[in-house]
């Protein structure tokens, strides 16, 4: 079979950290599975601007295109945070998801047992979870004009962005949510604000109707988002999938990694549509973000992109043989109680990000034996 090409684009702060050690699960599994890699490693957010002046160039785009899939460490930093808003970091990320079309965002927050009592939630709320978030990601308020900070006559600024959607942008995404429920729990919830926001009306309705014509088999309920941030800390077991817009399925997504354990457990995948070639467009990266906090300190869990990567075996490559040995690698270590300072209990052995990534290469070698 025709290696699989993966375009790589470790970004900033723990972003590099993070992503060296799943280069070496990429490496490992290019010599010891069926599997073979093409990899290509390339500038993203505050790397590429220091050395290109902007946060991502066309060729990158044209590659991310091109490949079967994109894995990406995090973007940003203070170094960046004072540039022109259109020149950020983050509009590399941005404009990445945006021109590849990748509009539906899955998050699943599990809660692996041997982390239940690393969550701030009681063991009961969080043992067994398994959560999907799926978040729109290339419509809403990220995206919607106008946008912009102008100055009125009086002297006052005023800022300005706009929340809009339309009916195939809240079609497709809440297909991919509907078509996932079906592997999984068969139920979801769609969240938004339809008590004061048009758009959150629109995608009310139109997320019902499309039920309603080909979902019908699908248990579908709505709920205010508001409301959903809160029962995702009553009550988080009640959720199946939840399917919501980008702004909404930013903050319930980092609300949910908390019942997890740690954001650093979190991992994503970013969904288009298949193309004439028959490959879907795809972007991995993990839910955090570069830290710069801990960045260089060696304290970064790498197991929300480890956990990327086996995403990405799992949806764009199909290899879900591959993606259940990097997870359950994963679900090893946890047990032997090597952590992450993040994810760290009384009695665990607390490990740098390196040694996390000998660990969980010692459990590949050990079950691939
Ligand atoms: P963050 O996710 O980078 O960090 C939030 C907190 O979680 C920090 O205390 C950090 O130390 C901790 N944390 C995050 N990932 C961790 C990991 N793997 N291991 C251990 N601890 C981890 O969010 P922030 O501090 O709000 O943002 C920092 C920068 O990252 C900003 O420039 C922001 O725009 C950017 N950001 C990028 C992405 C992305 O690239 N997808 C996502 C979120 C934020
Ligand atoms: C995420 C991040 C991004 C977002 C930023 C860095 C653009 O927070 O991936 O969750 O807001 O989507
Ligand atoms: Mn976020």
């Amino acid at each position: 079979p025709a290696n699989k090409s993966l375009l790589v684009l470790p970004g900033d702060g723990i972003g590099p950290e993070v992503m060296g050690q799943v280069r070496r699960v990429v490496d490992w599994m290019d010599k010891r599975r069926a599997v073979s890699f093409d990899v290509t490693e390339d500038l993203v957010g505050g790397a590429a601007i220091d050395v290109h002046g902007i946060p991502v160039t066309d060729a990158t785009v044209e590659k991310a295109m091109n490949v079967d899939a994109v894995l990406l460490g995090a973007v940003g930093g203070p170094k960046w945070d004072n540039l022109d808003f259109s020149k950020k970091p983050e509009r590399g990320l941005l404009r990445l998801r945006k021109d590849l079309q990748l509009y539906a965002n899955l998050r699943p927050a599990l809660c692996f047992e041997a982390l239940v009592e690393a969550s701030t939630l009681k063991p009961e709320i969080v043992s067994g979870l398994d959560i999907m978030i799926v978040r729109e990601l290339t419509g809403g308020v990220y995206f919607g004009e106008p946008r912009g900070i102008e100055t009125l006559p009086n002297g006052e600024r005023r800022g300005v962005n706009t929340q809009v959607y339309t009916t195939s942008e809240i079609r497709r995404v809440a297909a991919v949510a509907f078509e996932l429920a079906r592997k999984r729990g068969n139920r979801v919830t769609s969240c938004e604000k339809a008590n004061v926001m048009e758009s959150g009306v629109l995608w009310r309705e139109e997320v019902q109707k499309l039920h309603d014509e080909s979902f019908g088999d699908v248990e579908l309920s709505h709920m205010y988002a508001d409301n959903a941030a809160m029962q995702l800390v009553r009550n988080p077991k009640q959720f199946d999938v939840i399917v919501t817009d980008n702004l909404f399925g930013d903050i319930l997504s980092d609300e949910a990694s908390m019942l997890t354990g740690s954001l650093g457990m979190l991992p994503s995948a970013s969904l288009g549509d298949v193309d004439e070639t028959g490959r879907r467009k795809a972007l991995y990266e993990p839910v955090h973000g570069s830290a710069p906090d801990i960045a260089g300190s060696g304290k970064a869990n790498p197991i929300a992109t480890i956990l990327s990567l086996a995403m990405a075996l799992r949806y764009s490559f199909d290899l879900a043989d591959d993606a259940d040995l990097v997870e359950e690698a994963v679900k090893k270590v946890l047990a032997k109680g090597i952590r992450t300072a993040d994810i760290q209990a009384p009695g665990s052995t607390v490990v740098s990000t390196g040694q996390m990534g000998d660990a969980l290469l010692a459990e590949l070698e050990a079950m691939a034996a």
